[in-house]
């Protein structure tokens, strides 16, 4: 059976990663988280005290940061693994969250990350999300989908989430995030969020999350 490649963009907190995971699980293939990957760089930098105004420091910490995806039999995902250690529910952390968007800016850092979504893009039979990976990471991807949806409705559903992490976060806290996060992911210099040309546009303010998988199976089967 023929497989291809999907990639699934857009703003902060609009679903991608509920949409991927659905899309993965249906068509047995693998899920990829590309911003696990720009959290777990900024969780080590956090970690570490790194100067990431300083080129060389970026280099020389970029050399001892090593991911890897681990598949979790109970979660039934891939897990964020950071030198080793699984930081799957670290990363999700606001201390995090405020710092990410910065650490993504820097062109070594998603040369470091670009390199290796390729490389498990390489035998196809993946979904992955992201802010670049229809138009920098993947862009001859036979599926590209762009989602987008109402902001108050992206920060309800993020504060939910987080709010059962840590009762303490305010709503207006994470309103500031996504749309500070927002801001810094479009107006980057390197790949910058952008809708690629033959990305399809989904908005999912008023959908089920069944009625956003049956949209992205029928594009997936005419691709088929
Ligand atoms: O998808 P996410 O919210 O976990 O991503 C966290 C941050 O990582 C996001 O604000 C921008 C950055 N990111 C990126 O620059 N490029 C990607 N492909 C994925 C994420």
């Amino acid at each position: 059976m023929k497989k291809i490649i999907v990639t699934i963009d857009g703003w902060s907190s609009c679903g991608k990663s509920t949409l991927a995971k659905q899309l993965a699980k249906s068509l047995g293939y693998v899920y990829i988280d590309s911003g696990a990957m720009y959290r777990a760089i900024t969780l080590y930098f956090l970690r570490n005290h790194i100067d990431w105004t300083e080129k060389n420091a970026v280099d020389e910490a970029l050399d001892n940061v090593n991911l890897h995806f681990i598949y979790n039999n109970k979660s039934l995902h891939s897990e964020m693994h950071l030198n080793e250690e699984n930081v799957e529910y670290l990363i999700r952390d606001l201390v995090v969250a405020e710092k990410v968007s910065e650490v993504a800016t820097i062109a070594q850092v998603r040369t470091f990350a670009v390199a290796q979504q390729q490389k498990m893009g390489s035998e196809k039979g993946i979904v992955m999300d992201g802010r670049d990976i229809g138009t920098t990471v993947f862009p001859d991807a036979e599926l590209k989908i762009f989602m987008t949806a109402d902001i108050l409705v992206r920060v309800e559903r993020r504060f939910k989430e987080m709010y059962e992490k840590n009762p303490n976060v305010s709503i207006e806290e994470v309103k500031n995030n996504l749309e500070m996060r927002d801001y810094i992911d479009s107006n980057r210099e390197v790949s910058p969020l952008r809708m690629a040309e033959d990305a399809i546009l989904l908005n999912n303010t008023q959908l089920t999350m069944e009625e956003q998988l049956d949209f992205a199976l029928k594009l997936v089967a005419k691709k088929l």
